[in-house]
């Protein structure tokens, strides 16, 4: 038989470790031979440890198991599949699981993430071999034509950002991965890294036949020890197979690719600050024009792509641009892994078309709060994203309509919060975030991200609170318009949704606690 237990780091955080130790003293004990899969996570992270055993009629997942509960497991015939209290059934009937889209995700928690022979065997590597055997300019458009457009949050498209580099003429250029995933509710980078790292360097791969780049490199933030770890194995085992080199799948193509860690600064998930980074300098924001895809790294074009927009061109390219793109509403085409965290029941990745609402998600997907009191607020978009009162649940999960109702999906981390959270204490948190976090380069985020700080605090304190409602409003248009980059320019997404969709709590507070 053959054993399943997540390797991913969110699984491991929950206890994953101690599970699988403790089925290998089970299998020990009982004599019994059997082989333990490290796979990624699927994603139900309120299920895990989730275990998993292929038994004749497919996979039995069981979750979540806690270390001493894997005697009992045993006693009741996990390895066929048999009933206990954790049973859960063949993994995709898993209501949350069952739900879901998974293009980008497909094999994530599925699969051996080192195996080769897995992954083709669920579908990998189709997307580059289709690619070797086309011309750049022909892949560019089908990426174009999928409607792909920047998982990292900006929603560029992924299309005419290959283009712009395929049609810049240099003698060396670059395909760079941002994998520094700093948003606050934000991992579906890190699960891809360590579930199925091969569809990222097969979408790398792409982008190299793609734009004349022929090195790559994967920017990973260093607090993602096991993503990284992965990576270089995988890397490494993608050489040796002839996927990377000289000649990408025995064709005239060469690439090559190479994994940097981070320092652990949120501003050098910006794409200019990485690309300093990366050069060995300090991560300070680069002033824009040129573009990167013009002059990057090195000076020399270079495509910066997320995890998610390269990790979703093998399977554009494996089935082709109208099937990706039948997926999703308006000018979102495809499919989001939309990340559910925070005060919340059902925790987790949740890959689907663009257009479900936000209530469907919150609610009918997350199950509501984890705590169980009503759902205040919902910060969609990582820390510089806008906070959803109820009142708005029925946005759909798209670019443009989260636009309109000045909010932004960013890389579409969603953080749940119950009637308890201070909306006052999260506008400030988010003036404060950008003071620590702020490169220093300009003026409004420099200085006013700390300003914003103090003003906030004096409407905590009951001073003129109307009037510092005005300044405040005031810094944050000047934040808005006058910042080099989204660390300063988006800080009034969450401090504006804040004191306008829940002014109450920015009264004064009565005189007794204000003295306190
Ligand atoms: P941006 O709108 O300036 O640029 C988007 C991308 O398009 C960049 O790569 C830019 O170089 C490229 N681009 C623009 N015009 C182009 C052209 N004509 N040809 C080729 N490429 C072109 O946005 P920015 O500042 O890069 O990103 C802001 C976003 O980052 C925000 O929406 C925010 O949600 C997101 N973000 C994501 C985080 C994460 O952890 N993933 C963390 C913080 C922010
Ligand atoms: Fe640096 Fe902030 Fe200006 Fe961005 S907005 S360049 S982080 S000082």
């Amino acid at each position: 038989p053959r054993i399943y237990v997540p390797g991913d780091s969110g699984a491991l955080a929950l206890g994953a470790e101690k599970v699988a130790i403790a089925i290998e003293k089970e299998l020990a004990d009982r004599g019994i031979e059997a082989k333990i899969v490290r796979n990624g996570s699927r994603g139900a992270y309120f299920l895990e440890p989730m275990v998993e055993v292929a038994t004749e009629k497919g996979r039995v997942a069981y979750g979540p198991v806690q270390p001493s509960e894997v005697k009992s497991l045993f006693d009741s015939g996990f390895l066929t599949g048999g009933h206990h209290n954790r049973w859960l059934g063949a993994p995709d009937k898993i209501p949350f699981l069952a739900r879901q889209t998974r293009l980008t995700f497909a094999r994530c928690g599925v699969i051996n993430p080192l195996s080769l022979d897995h992954y083709k065997a669920h579908g990998g590597l189709k997307g580059l071999q289709n690619a070797v055997a086309m011309a750049p300019a022909e892949i560019v458009k089908q990426v174009t034509e999928s409607g792909l457009r920047g998982r990292g949050g900006a929603g560029f498209p992924t299309g005419i950002k290959w283009k712009t580099v395929l049609d810049t003429t240099a003698d060396k250029k670059y395909i760079v991965c941002n994998a520094d995933e700093g948003d606050s509710a934000t991992f579906a980078d890190r699960m891809i890294m360590e579930g199925d790292p091969f569809v990222l360097i097969e979408g790398m791969a792409i982008g190299g036949i793609a734009t004349g780049a022929t090195k790559g490199f994967v920017y990973i933030r260093s607090e993602y020890p096991h993503a990284v770890a992965m990576m270089q194995k995988a890397v490494e085992a993608a050489r040796k197979a002839g996927l990377l080199g000289l000649n990408v799948l025995g064709s005239p193509n060469a690439f090559d690719m190479e994994i940097r860690v981070g320092a652990g600064a949120y501003v050098c998930g910006e794409e200019t600050s990485l690309l300093n980074s990366l050069e060995g300098k300090r991560g300070v924001v680069r002033a824009k024009p040129p573009l990167p895809a013009i002059q990057g790294l090195f000076g020399k074009p270079t495509v910066i792509n997320n995890v998610i927009s390269l990790a979703s061109v093998p399977v554009i390219m494996d089935k082709g641009a109208a099937f990706y793109k039948d997926f999703g509403m308006g000018r979102s085409r495809g499919t989001i892994p939309i990340q559910i965290a925070g005060n919340v029941r059902y925790g987790g990745l949740f890959e689907a078309a663009f257009g479900m609402t936000l209530g469907e998600i919150v609610d009918d997907i997350g199950g509501g709060t984890a705590t169980g009191r009503p759902v205040k607020a919902v910060q969609v978009g990582g820390p510089l994203g806008a906070y959803f009162p109820r009142s708005l649940f029925d946005t759909p999960f798209d670019y443009e309509a989260f636009a309109a109702k000045d909010g932004l999906i960013g890389h579409a981390g969603i953080t749940v919060f119950d009637d308890s959270a201070d909306m006052l204490k999260q506008a400030r948190f988010a003036m404060e975030f950008c003071a620590i976090e702020s490169c220093g380069k300009c003026t409004p985020c420099r200085i006013g991200s700390t300003r914003g700080v103090e003003t906030i605090d004096k409407i905590a304190r009951g001073i003129e609170p109307e009037r510092q409602i005005e300044l405040v409003t005031d810094l944050c248009n000047t934040m808005k318009f006058g910042s080099l980059c989204a660390l300063g320019g988006f800080t009034p997404y969450p401090v504006m949704s804040a004191i306008n969709h829940f002014r109450d709590d920015f009264k004064p507070a009565p005189v007794a606690e204000a003295a306190e």
